[in-house]
Formats: C-alpha cells, sequence, structure tokens
C-alpha cells in the first residue's frame, strides 16, 4: 500500500494487542484448549465455527475461510485500509506512531480538525434558525433527517463569517487559503463559500477532508468544490462511502452517482448501497476503493451526453480492476435523483435489476451507432464486437455469441472466426507481415508519412525509372501507391511518359516538393535492381495478387456470414467455390 508504516510499529502492534482481547471486544469468545471459539462476525451461522488463536495471534472461520491477523481482523471488520486498521489499533492501544509518516499525520489532525470545525459552523447555521439554505433543500424534497445524517451545513451570505470564526481562534489564514475554505483578494480574505448549501466530504475514518458548496437555484458556478489539499486527494475518495459502505457490503452491490444529490436522494428513499464519483472520471484508486466491499457495480450516470460518456469511461477502468460492471439507463429525468423523486423506489430498482453488463451496454451502443442494414455497418459490427468479446472468459464470450447470433443477420461461426482472426492478426501487425497497401483492415497502419515509403512501392517506382515498359505494365496496379509522396512520384511518371522514351528523372525531380524528393532521392541511391529487373518485377505482382487473395479470402468470410443460409444459397455456394480456388492457389504457389 506505500503508506511506509514501519515494520516495527507493525511488530509492535501484533507484541501490544492480544488478538483475543482485540476480537473479545465484538465477538463472545469462549476457551476451548488452547484456542477460543465463537460466532464469526463475518458470515451467518448458529453454531459457533470462528476460532481464534492465542499462541498463533490468528483468527479462523471453518465456516467462512475467513482468516488473518490482528490488524486485518480490525481491517474486516471495521472496513478499514491497512493504514487505518493500523492507526485505530495504534490509538485504543496508546501505541504512538514515530515515523516519518505518521509525523506528517499529526499535521494532517490540525488540517481535519479546522475542517471538522468549519463543518460544525455551516450545519450550526444550517439548522438554527431558517435559513435559505435549508429553505432550498425543502424545496429539493429533503427531510431533516436525512440533511441531517449527511451533515448537511449553510454557509451564509456575508463576506467573512467563517474567516472571522476562525480568527478568533487564532487559526492561521494560510491554513484556510490552503484548505480552500477563504479565498484572498487585494489583501483581504473573503469566504469562498457564501450562500451556498454545503455538503462535507467525509471520508471512510470520518474526517472531513472537503466540501462542495452547491449555489442556491440556478447560477454559475453550480458547485464549489474543495480544492486539492493534504487532505483531499479527489482521485482517493467516493462522496458517501462513510455512511454507506456497510449497505454496499451488505447488498453486495454499489450504485454509482455522479452528484452528491443523486446519493442524498436516493439514501432517504431507502437505496443506501450508493456513492458518487462527483463529476470527475472514476478513476483507479476509486475502482479500487469500491472493490474491497464489493465487485459489482452498477453505474447510474445521468443521461446526459456527458453522463453517458463518463459512464463508457468509467466502465473501462472498473471492468480492468476486475469489477463486474453494469450501467444503468435512467428512462425518465435526467439523473437518479430527477427518476427516483418521480418514480419512487421500486422504480428505481427496476432500472438496477434491468442494468445493462458491461459487454452488452458496448454493443448495445455499436448497434445503435452502426447500419446494420449495410454490409459496410456489418461488418464493422462485426469487427468491433470480436474485439469486445475477446476481452471476455471463453464460456462468457460464448453467450453473446449465441445471442448476437440470434438478434442479427451474423451468424455464430462469423463471430468466432472473427475473435480468432483478431487474435492472430494482432501478431501480424507487430511482426509487420501485413500487406501495407492492403487499404482495407490494414489501412491504419499504411506508412504514409511524407518522404516514406514502402519498398514495394520503391521497388515499382526503380522499375519504372529504369525502363520505361514497366510503366503499362504496372499501372493495372497503381492502387499500390499508397503512401503520398510515392503516389505524387508515380503520377509525375504517368504524365512525362512517352512511348518508347525513357522518363526524364530530372524533370520529376524538378516538379516534385522537397519532402517528396527525399523519396525520389532514396529510390535512386539506395534500391538496386542488379540487372534483375524481371524477377523483381515479378515478385513485385505476386506478393501484390497474394494479398489481394487473402482480402478477398477476408471479404468472402464476412459476406458469407451476413447472408441467409435459405435464401442465399447459390451465392453462398459461388462465394464457396471461389474461397476454395483462391486457397488452393496459394498452396499450389507455394
Ligand atoms: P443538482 O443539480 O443539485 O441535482 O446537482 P447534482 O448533484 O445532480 O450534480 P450534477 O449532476 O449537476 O453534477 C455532478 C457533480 O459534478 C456534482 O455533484 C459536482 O461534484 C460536480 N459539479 C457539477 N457542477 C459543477 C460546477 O459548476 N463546478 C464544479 N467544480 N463541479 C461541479
Ligand atoms: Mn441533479
Amino acid at each position: 500500500m506505500g503508506v511506509g508504516i514501519r515494520d516495527n510499529i507493525i511488530d509492535e502492534i501484533k507484541n501490544r494487542c492480544s488478538i483475543v482481547d482485540v476480537i473479545g471486544r465484538h465477538v463472545t469468545l469462549k476457551k476451548t484448549g488452547n484456542s477460543y471459539k465463537g460466532i464469526c462476525p463475518f458470515h451467518k451461522e448458529k453454531t459457533p465455527s470462528f476460532v481464534v488463536s492465542d499462541t498463533k495471534q490468528i483468527f479462523t472461520c471453518f465456516g467462512c475461510g475467513a482468516t488473518g491477523d490482528v490488524i486485518e481482523f480490525v481491517q474486516r471488520y471495521n472496513n478499514l485500509d491497512f493504514p487505518g486498521a493500523v492507526e485505530k489499533l495504534c490509538e485504543e492501544y496508546g501505541i504512538e506512531i514515530k515515523n516519518a509518516n505518521f509525523r506528517k499525520e499529526q499535521d494532517k489532525t490540525a488540517l481535519y480538525e479546522i475542517n471538522r470545525e468549519a463543518a460544525a459552523f455551516f450545519y450550526r447555521a444550517f439548522t438554527k434558525m431558517t435559513n435559505p439554505g435549508y429553505e432550498y433543500m425543502k424545496t429539493r424534497g429533503m427531510e431533516s433527517a436525512t440533511l441531517r445524517k449527511f451533515g448537511i451545513g449553510y454557509a451564509d451570505g456575508e463576506w467573512d463569517s467563517l474567516y472571522r470564526h476562525f480568527i478568533e481562534k487564532e487559526i492561521n489564514p494560510q491554513t484556510l487559503l490552503e484548505l480552500g475554505l477563504i479565498s484572498q483578494s487585494k489583501g483581504k480574505y473573503y469566504d469562498k463559500y457564501r450562500n451556498r448549501v454545503v455538503f462535507p466530504i467525509i471520508n471512510t475514518r470520518g474526517k472531513v477532508i472537503g466540501f462542495g458548496g452547491r449555489i442556491l437555484g440556478d447560477g454559475e458556478p453550480k458547485y464549489l468544490n474543495s480544492p486539492e489539499s493534504p487532505i483531499f486527494l479527489k482521485k482517493n475518495n467516493l462522496y458517501g462511502l462513510n455512511l454507506t459502505r456497510q449497505d454496499i457490503n451488505k447488498e453486495n452491490y454499489v450504485i454509482l452517482v455522479e452528484g452528491y444529490m443523486d446519493v442524498i436522494s436516493l439514501y432517504q428513499q431507502g437505496i443506501r448501497n450508493v456513492v458518487a464519483s462527483l463529476g470527475t472520471a472514476l478513476t483507479e484508486n476509486q475502482a479500487a476503493m469500491l472493490k474491497r466491499y464489493t465487485e459489482n457495480v452498477i453505474l447510474a450516470y445521468d443521461a446526459d451526453t456527458a453522463g453517458q460518456t463518463a459512464a463508457l469511461r468509467g466502465l473501462d477502468i472498473l471492468h480492468k480492476a476486475g469489477c463486474k460492471v453494469k450501467v444503468l439507463h435512467i428512462s425518465d429525468g435526467k439523473d437518479p435523483d430527477d427518476f427516483i423523486k418521480k418514480n419512487g423506489k421500486e422504480e428505481f430498482l427496476k432500472l438496477a435489476q434491468n442494468a445493462m453488463p458491461f459487454a452488452d451496454y458496448k454493443i448495445y451502443l455499436l448497434r445503435q451507432m452502426l447500419n446494420l442494414d449495410t454490409t459496410e455497418g456489418s461488418v464493422e459490427f462485426l469487427q468491433e464486437t470480436a474485439r469486445i468479446l475477446g476481452e471476455l472468459s471463453p464460456v462468457e464470450a460464448d453467450i453473446y455469441i449465441k445471442k448476437i447470433a440470434r438478434e442479427t443477420n451474423i451468424s455464430e461461426g462469423a463471430i468466432r472466426l472473427e475473435i480468432n482472426g483478431n487474435n492472430n492478426s494482432k501478431i501480424t501487425r507487430t511482426s509487420n507481415a501485413a500487406p501495407v497497401w492492403d487499404t482495407g483492415r490494414m489501412g491504419q497502419y499504411n506508412e504514409s508519412a511524407i518522404g516514406f515509403g514502402t519498398m514495394l512501392e520503391k521497388n515499382l517506382i526503380k522499375l519504372m525509372l529504369l525502363k520505361s515498359s514497366y510503366v503499362n505494365r504496372i499501372k493495372p496496379y497503381e492502387k499500390v501507391f499508397q503512401s503520398s509522396s510515392a503516389y505524387k512520384i508515380y503520377e509525375l511518371i504517368l504524365s512525362e511518359y512517352k512511348e518508347d522514351e525513357e522518363i526524364d528523372i530530372k524533370k520529376v525531380e524538378d516538379s516534385l516538393e522537397a519532402e517528396d524528393n527525399r523519396l525520389l532521392r532514396d529510390i535512386l541511391e539506395n534500391i538496386q535492381l542488379a540487372d534483375k529487373e524481371e524477377q523483381v518485377f515479378q515478385d513485385c505482382i505476386q506478393s501484390i495478387e497474394e494479398a489481394g487473395l487473402a482480402k478477398r479470402e477476408q471479404e468472402i468470410i464476412q459476406i458469407i456470414s451476413m447472408l441467409d443460409d435459405e435464401k442465399d444459397r447459390d451465392k453462398i455456394e459461388a462465394l464457396t467455390i471461389e474461397m476454395m480456388k483462391l486457397r488452393k492457389g496459394k498452396t499450389n504457389d507455394r
């Protein structure tokens, strides 16, 4: 975890905190022989199978398999990370952590304390008498109990009431600046949050690490969020997790939303396994944090395009972190808060039940983007789908293959072939064996940068420059000239070409721009045909044709896969014969 908590502290904890004592505070233990027995706190059971060994200082449950040392127990029991568990044990057993990290931790304590005080200040303003913040939250359907639970506060309209509050307490303005509670302008300090509803952001250790302040009604900016500070690293936090992690654990899935209001609103309606990523793109750290509580994530982002784009990115991050992700589609309203207010908890849970699994969602988006009634659309769909399915386990992929084959005109065989073909083409591409002039599938790998050409292009140009009789023989294959410089040279050769006259190289050279001339110079100086012109020409033509055949073969496979077994019998037969010929031709050559 890279926290740098030194081994000696861990030893110290293990020496001072008896595992029987620590666990005994939460679980009733009975001594049996050398160890202690109790009801396992990590799974439901009636007869005790949870054993704590005093000598080995470990716990083991023979029912659910949970096992570990004292720190691991505290982690699991309290849903803490490793440093959190260490800190908790140190606090409870009066162990001083002397290393540098802990000193930093103590500096942070002062910052946490200030934030806590600010949260309390805002909270008092919100709960004391009628105030516009409370009024606003009422209009948004929030009940007092919910607001209290989340510690919602109000920043009044004064310029500096929070600032003065802290000055009275002799807090250094510099610290307040660092925490983003005040701003400075023309030598004067003023409160950053004014006339806003304040959402304290609290981490899983119960510390106030930052704030979000919402404007009352419309206006810009809608939210003011705390800047990053030593105690607020945005990429490491999820809003609401401090209150909802037990529920996430219990339900074994989490609903991930975008906004503060979404969390509070779902929570109020009884959906408590919810957290927000707070507008920023989901990070790997956030994904890893969630995974501590559950691996099942339902993304419930806003229905607008921004929300959907964010969902798509979040999807990949969560998938990579090893989560099972689904995407919930808000069918009414702009966000989860909106939806649940209009339709209630049960309807929202239905949406969650119908949420689309990772691959379904991606395939669904593809189907929306592409027109499967056209061959191009189908081919692209097939290729993209194959890529998505290629990332799944074979068993999972198989389910999708069957489903897609049922719902589209594409056969199971074609999809399988494409998935396997994809894996192969990865190898071909890196080994550079792919025909560079193949504009189809390999198009993006063309070496089309100015001034460069492929060996094939260079050889053919050299041939034409040496003997103009090659111009007419090469012309049928002119599609081969793909890189821009090669194509320009070829065009000039064509325009200069006169029957029975050699090409005037000087003229070609003069008509070319400097960057294209680089290729010409390269060809003139470096391509040596060693009087084997005819053989080089034959080799070139052969490789062009082979590549053409390979491409045609791919095409045939794809077309066949999209034809109807019954209706298009004749076409399928003709194509199959063509393909067999192609393949036979290839083996004969070798
Ligand atoms: P409501 O409009 O009150 O329902 O807000 P919301 O909670 O639904 O938030 P919204 O979907 O508009 O935005 C999602 C999250 O993005 C918010 O919770 C904020 O964290 C963040 N966000 C939204 N607007 C702003 C803004 O103007 N500035 C900043 N810094 N963050 C914003
Ligand atoms: Mn909203």
